[in-house]
């Protein structure tokens, strides 16, 4: 049997000491029955929960998928962004070679568009593309957001021009609501096949949805392992009341016991650049779900030991308003030891014969018993191996952890009306119909 994802809340103990930790997460087991009753905010949301088994029936028709665009093409462009597109990226990034877009012998590019709206890097992606042959899987769960439809406006259009109408069908792929939007319409106008986002899963926890596993099948990852993994994480959460051995309900209260403490800034580290995106996405999942209603801890992200030569001053020193949760990885995929070197001019011998994870590991422990003498409390989330298995493990923690700790803030974890603000405005000044005279407005406040 395979170890579990730990949580180690040692370097907390100066604020809060494990025994409130776990009374208080014993008292949140009323949100995590909450959860499987369906009784809590936001309960037409919580397709999540069963996802690991829910999915199981769809892997064949998606690794099928996914192996036809690895045939037909040597690039997929993914489209999409927030929840349609932070998943993939995080999970494709911590778990393909580190220069896997400058590898020469590799069989196909997963790249990301529609997850901002720059002109230049639309229009250099079109560049690129030009000598690529490509297919486009476009996500989109209301079909009607504008940077994705932007993006996909401007590729369905190059590639229909590049391989023609018939052909290009044959290449796109949609992933979207079953009924309602505008890629629904356009998907069954040209025939593209689709995949089905389900009504009761947001955007952020959609990861193990097609939205996710799609993209993630493509690069070759095992899909498999990685719904194993989560189902694994379910199992230890879903229906574990006995808080000290459910890691989501700890890290849910610990986190919340932190912030009222007075540290409402959580800095998401890990110690491998292949971590960056899934910080991205964690950050996405947090701050989506927990800020609203003048609530929330806001999450921030570094990449270590690279960012302790830049942020590493202000969390040691600066305002003590922080507290960091750590993804602490045991074993790196690759080895690499440090050679000797007879006249030691760099002065590194004493480095020599040893392995760069455990320099890692060394500056990883270093950096924590400088941060706790910071007074920065730190949560240590453990897991063996960065591979599909422990990321489908983080992924389910994760989303337990943040829909148990919306409830403990007394948020709604699944909706995000905020976002709809600065599409508003942006719509109103960009003159779309409906909106001509909060453009008005608007305008005359610029
Ligand atoms: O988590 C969310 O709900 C959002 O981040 C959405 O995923 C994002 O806004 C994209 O929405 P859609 O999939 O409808 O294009």
């Amino acid at each position: 049997m395979k170890e579990n994802l730990s949580i180690n809340l040692k370097n907390i103990s100066k604020f809060i000491s494990f025994e409130e930790v776990v009374a208080n997460a014993q008292q949140s087991v009323r949100h995590l029955d909450s959860l499987n009753a369906g009784t809590g905010q936001g309960n037409d949301f919580l397709g999540w929960l069963s996802l690991p088994d829910d999915i199981l029936p769809q892997l064949e028709k998606i690794e099928k998928t996914a192996r036809h665009l690895r045939l037909v093409s040597d690039t997929t462009v993914v489209i999409g962004i927030g929840g349609s597109y932070l998943g993939a990226r995080a999970v494709i990034e911590a778990l393909s070679h580190s220069f896997s877009p400058l590898l020469k012998n590799k069989h196909h590019d997963v790249i990301f568009a529609g997850q901002n709206i720059s002109e230049d890097y639309l229009a250099e992606l079109l560049e690129l593309l030009d000598g690529r042959n490509y297919s486009i899987v476009v996500i989109s769960k209301s079909g009607t957001t504008t940077e994705p439809a932007i993006a996909f406006r401007i590729l369905k259009d190059h590639l229909e021009k590049k391989v023609g109408k018939l052909l290009a069908a044959e290449r796109i792929i949609a992933i979207t609501d079953a009924k309602k939007g505008a890629l629904r319409s356009l998907a069954e106008t040209n025939g593209y096949e689709t995949f089905i986002i389900p009504d009761n899963i947001g955007g952020r926890y959609s990861v193990l949805t097609p939205v996710g596993l799609l993209p993630i099948a493509i690069t070759g990852l095992d899909i498999r392992m990685l719904v194993k993994g989560a189902k694994s994480m379910e199992e230890l959460t879903r229906n574990n009341k006995h808080a000290e051995t459910n890691p989501s309900l700890l890290y849910a209260s610990a986190r919340n016991l932190i912030l009222q403490n007075g540290k409402p800034i959580e800095i998401m580290v890990g110690f491998t650049p292949k971590l960056h995106f899934f910080s991205e996405w964690w950050k996405q999942l947090y701050g989506e779900s927990e800020g609203k209603d003048g609530k929330g801890i806001f999450p921030a992200s570094v990449d270590l030991t690279t960012d302790l030569h830049s942020m590493g001053q202000y969390i040691q020193d600066g305002q003590r308003i922080l507290f960091e949760t750590m993804i602490s990885v045991k074993n790196p995929v690759k080895k690499l030891t440090i050679p000797l070197e007879k006249d030691d001019s760099d002065q590194l011998n004493y480095l020599a014969g040893k392995r760069l994870s455990e320099v890692n590991h060394n500056a990883e422990l270093g950096t924590i018993l400088a941060h706790n003498d910071g007074n920065v409390p730190i949560i240590k989330i453990g897991i063996p191996a960065l591979d599909e298995f422990y990321t489908g493990q983080l992924i389910y923690f994760f989303e337990m952890a943040c829909a148990i700790s919306g409830y403990i803030l007394d948020v709604n974890p699944f909706d995000q009306p905020g976002v709809e603000a600065y599409k508003k405005n942006m719509f109103a000044l960009l003159n779309k119909p409906g909106f001509e005279e909060a453009g008005k407005k608007l305008k005359e406040r610029l």
